[in-house]
């Protein structure tokens, strides 16, 4: 199994090098040391939140410290429903106030994902999506070439922030956690692109923080 992943890894890296965008500078964020789960059960305690939804739960180091009532979502461990997040949302009629995404992090899925969230999420209700910041082009690059991955989740981000409807906008901590909450966007991002997906890394490096917003964990928090 890890030989596997070693071989993938391997020739996404040599299909990066001959067909991929090229850029050697890194970001220094210097998140602050707080953790989506500090978010996250900040965020139920403040609005009093009763229902939580998780979108790719691993080991569960999230699932278990959420104390209210819980589904938790992945084909391959953690959780208490054993499936993708297609699947789940194909079956699925209940409402949720506090949805975590952290699944398969290519921007494709993740904008499926946020879609079908927003279906199910209560009006006063909070989208959090992990991994919005990453550090270097090797932690986006999709195909996945590398163990520590955030994939290329901000382009979903960058995609909801031209949204007229929901306000977006993404914590400077635990490699940038993406929030959307259901009202009018007053900082819409206007920027001209057909496709999101197209996106470079050497844009995101050069306009970070205008087209994803960062802001602090405590403005956050005062913002959800
Ligand atoms: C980064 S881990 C989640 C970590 C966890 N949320 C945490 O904070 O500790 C990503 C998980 O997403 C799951 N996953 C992959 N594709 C998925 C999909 N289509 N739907 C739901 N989960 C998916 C993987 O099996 C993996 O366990």
């Amino acid at each position: 199994m890890e030989n596997n992943r070693k071989k993938e890894f391997f020739f996404n890296k040599i299909y990066h090098l001959l067909f991929s965008e090229k850029f050697s500078k890194k970001i220094n964020y210097n998140f602050e040391k707080k953790s989506r789960i500090d978010l996250i059960n900040l965020v139920i305690k403040k609005n009093r939140y009763k229902k939580y939804l998780e979108i790719g739960c691993n080991l569960d180091e999230v699932f278990d410290k959420i104390n209210i009532n819980k589904v938790g979502v992945d084909p391959v461990s953690g959780g208490n429903f054993r499936g993708t997040s297609d699947d789940f949302f194909s079956k699925n009629s209940d409402k949720f106030d506090c949805i975590f995404i952290d699944g398969l992090h290519i921007y494709e899925q993740v904008m499926k994902d946020i879609l079908n969230s927003i279906k199910f999420l209560d009006d006063n209700g909070v989208i959090i999506i992990h991994d919005c910041l990453p550090e270097s082009i090797g932690h986006q690059r999709v195909p996945r070439s590398r163990y520590n991955w955030n994939g290329d989740v901000w382009k979903a981000i960058v995609e909801v922030r031209t949204w007229k409807n929901f306000d977006t906008f993404t914590i400077l901590a635990d490699q940038g956690l993406g929030i959307i909450k259901k009202r009018k966007n007053l900082n819409v991002l206007n920027i001209e692109k057909k496709s999101f997906k197209d996106l470079k890394f050497k844009f995101f490096y050069n306009n970070y923080k205008e087209i994803m917003r960062t802001v602090s964990f405590k403005n956050g928090i005062e913002m959800i």
